[in-house]
């Protein structure tokens, strides 16, 4: 079954093969959204899971958010704990597919390393292509070396920045200090932000 196809990642959620699932928000992400004062900016939430971070962005007032993720399984999930969460801003699809937009804020959160290394370019792209002039890009990437077996796929902050410049202002990148213990010293956090004009 191939890494980026629904059938992968749904049957993971039927079988409980869900190692990634932390059961609530990265501590990080819930920092850096507490720091945001204004509560009507558009926010996508790719590759979300089960979305705990939108669940916390609902609960703190946040409203137009949009969840995206390949298999239904998790966004049913959410939905089962919020059941106020809209519908409608509940996308099953391919990230790679959704034509909607722009964002002002894109969370990332384990959905880049969960992808085959051959799409980051297109991440990236695709990205960029999203977000409204000034949007961010910001989360949580791993640091750990890049192998062939995955997911997760890791890299390195030099390839994250190599990758990332030619599109985004590198505004922090650095080892995030309120992982969850497993996670401590392998990740890291990032804002990247679009010029005014796109590229
Ligand atoms: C490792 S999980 C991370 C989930 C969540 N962000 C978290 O941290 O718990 C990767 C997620 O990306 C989703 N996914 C994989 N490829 C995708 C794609 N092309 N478009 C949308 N979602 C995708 C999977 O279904 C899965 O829920």
């Amino acid at each position: 079954m191939k890494i980026n196809s629904e059938d992968y990642w749904s049957e993971r959620y039927r079988n409980g093969s869900t190692g990634w699932d932390m059961g609530g928000p990265a501590p990080a992400l819930t920092a850096y959204a507490d720091q945001l004062t204004d509560k009507s900016i558009r926010i996508l939430l790719p590759g979300a899971g089960r979305a705990y971070e939108a669940e916390y962005l609902f609960r703190a007032g946040f409203t137009a958010l949009t969840v995206i993720d390949i298999a239904a399984e998790p966004l049913a999930d959410l939905k089962a704990r919020v059941p106020e969460f809209p519908e409608s801003q509940l996308i099953p699809a391919d990230f790679f597919e959704f034509q909607g937009g722009p964002f002002d804020l894109i969370l990332e959160h384990t959905f880049f390393c969960a992808l085959p290394p051959a799409l980051r370019s297109e991440y990236v792209r695709k990205m960029a292509a999203l977000l409204a002039p000034d949007g961010k890009l910001a989360g949580l990437f791993f640091s750990f070396p890049l192998t062939e077996q995955g997911p997760p796929f890791g890299g390195s902050a030099a390839e994250y920045r190599a990758l990332f410049s030619p599109y985004f202002e590198i505004k922090t990148l650095e080892q995030a200090t309120n992982s969850i213990p497993p996670r401590m010293g392998n990740e890291l956090f990032f804002i990247f932000e679009l010029p005014e004009q796109q590229l």
